[in-house]
């Protein structure tokens, strides 16, 4: 093959967000030599590609691919996170040159990417976010690697990013898996942003009695002020559609169970793992895992009965969800950017918390024009706690007394509102300057004798309790 005819990239797996990305690449230039382990969908995606299809080079094996790209390689791993990273990239290693590099750009742990990364060879974790539009139109892009391997394919990577107002939405994170940490907690963040606009879909359609058309409404407003993102945009798509089958709203018609990939549930692990609070995702998650209990949650019913209460309007507004939902917002963003600061630290990174809110300004899904406020405070104030940086503790003054509200009308109805209540729960502890640990550090040094700080002298001190003391 000449020079010219050989691909400036390769992709392994032709999966939705593979041939997505694929696509992406295409269609800014590039071309592209793509592999799938079921070699049958290589060449019905290349027939389905249009006018993309002089782009992009199909090869029915690992040799073929190596075989049509320029040196040094580049090859993206779009397959699923876990053993068959590992199994290609073993496949791949015997056959490339010392200098070629792979790309994990699947949703994988970041630990494993960590543990790949430290081998030496040529190799970058990246997270990519945006589902598959974003895939195919411009995702969000959270590298991690070699500094110098980054650079190599940041004009391709750039490219096909989102962009914010002209800056791709791509971004070098650290060394190792650092890309890959920040998708990870973007992720966790994902889920906690879905609960919570879920919790005040729960209150309107349980506790005001709204359709989902009414609530659709709802949604498309809170999606021209400070709520506006993705989420919310999609939330007032999905509450007015119809299901074409029943002509009921499609909302009416879906299970109540959510999936979950696990991504979520690893940053709540991580932030345990840390000893960092991060109790809003860890609230998002176990509601997802919940979720999936149907059969008990049907059993909870018959013993002690279902209907909630219905809410007062007057007593809870429609603004005032909406205030409930920027105050949570912030919460959970604040302790997603401590945990990223603690995940720095712990991995030897130095994560650019501003960049990392700027790469989530668009193409991800969690983007959201407080996302650009945040880079702003996190710019401003370095190493803040986003919930007391200047800009977002004059809006937490502003909505807190309603994110009060909304969760105490919310469980005077019996209205679940996890997510919600840990962010206020979260707000509340963060402002007190004297807690009850004192009586946790009375009742360790009791039975432990683990002993304790006194507020009125320096060194480790004992109780009078005695034998247990
Ligand atoms: C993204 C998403 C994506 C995620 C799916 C499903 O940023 O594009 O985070 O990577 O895998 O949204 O995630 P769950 O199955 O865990 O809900």
């Amino acid at each position: 093959m000449s020079e010219n005819n050989l691909g400036d990239i390769g992709l392994i797996g032709l999966g939705t967000m593979g041939a997505n990305l694929t696509l992406n690449i295409a269609e800014n230039g590039f071309k592209v030599a793509v592999h799938n382990r079921t070699t049958s969908r290589i060449g019905d995606f290349i027939a389905g590609a249009g006018s993309l299809r002089e782009q992009l080079i199909g090869c029915e094996t690992l040799e073929a691919l190596i075989g049509a790209l320029k040196k040094p390689r580049s090859v993206i791993l779009m397959v699923p996170a876990g053993p068959i990273v590992d199994d290609y990239i073993s496949a791949l290693r015997a056959l490339m040159d010392a200098d070629d590099l792979i790309i994990d750009a699947g949703n994988a742990n970041f630990h494993d990417t960590n543990r790949r990364a430290a081998g030496g060879e040529p190799f970058l974790g990246i997270g990519v976010s945006g589902g598959e539009e974003g895939a195919r139109h411009g995702p969000s892009i959270m590298g991690g690697g070699p500094r110098d391997q980054w650079n190599r394919v940041a004009p391709i990577l750039e490219a096909i990013a989102a962009d914010y107002e002209g800056a791709p939405c791509a971004t070098w994170m650290g060394e190792g898996g650092a890309g890959h940490a920040v998708k990870t907690v973007h992720n966790g963040i994902e889920y906690a942003d879905m609960q919570m606009i879920a919790e005040t879909y729960g209150i309107m359609r349980d506790g005001f009695g709204m359709q989902p058309q009414q609530i659709a409404d709802v949604f498309n407003q809170w999606n021209q002020g400070v709520l506006k993102s993705y989420l919310m945009e999609i939330s007032g798509q999905v509450s007015a559609a119809i299901d074409p089958q029943t002509h009921r709203p499609v909302l009416d018609i879906i299970l109540d169970r959510a999936g979950q990939k696990g991504t979520g549930r690893w940053t709540a692990i991580e932030a345990q793992h840390l000893g960092v609070p991060a109790s809003v995702i860890e609230a998002a998650v176990a509601a997802r895992n919940l979720s999936a209990q149907l059969d008990t949650r049907k059993t909870g019913e018959d013993i002690f009965g279902a209907a909630p209460l219905p809410v007062d309007p007057e007593a809870l507004t429609i603004g005032t969800l909406e205030n409930a939902l920027i105050a949570g917002k912030i919460m959970c963003y604040a302790q997603g950017f401590e945990l990223l600061a603690a995940m720095s630290g712990a991995n030897g990174w130095s994560l650019p918390m501003p960049d990392i809110a700027r790469v989530w300004r668009e193409g991800c899904i969690i983007r959201s024009t407080m996302l650009n406020d945040m880079a702003t405070a996190l710019q401003k104030q370095p190493g803040v706690n986003l919930m007391f940086s200047d800009f977002f503790a004059s809006r937490l003054r502003e909505t807190q007394d309603d994110l009060r509200a909304t969760v105490s009308k919310a469980a005077g109805s019996g209205l679940p509102a996890p997510a919600l209540s840990a962010g206020l729960s979260y707000f509340d502890i963060m402002r007190t300057g004297r807690s009850t640990a004192n009586l946790i550090q009375a009742q360790r040094d009791f039975f432990g004798a683990h002993g304790f700080e006194r507020i009125d002298a320096d060194g480790a001190h004992h109780g009078p309790w005695g034998a247990g003391g």
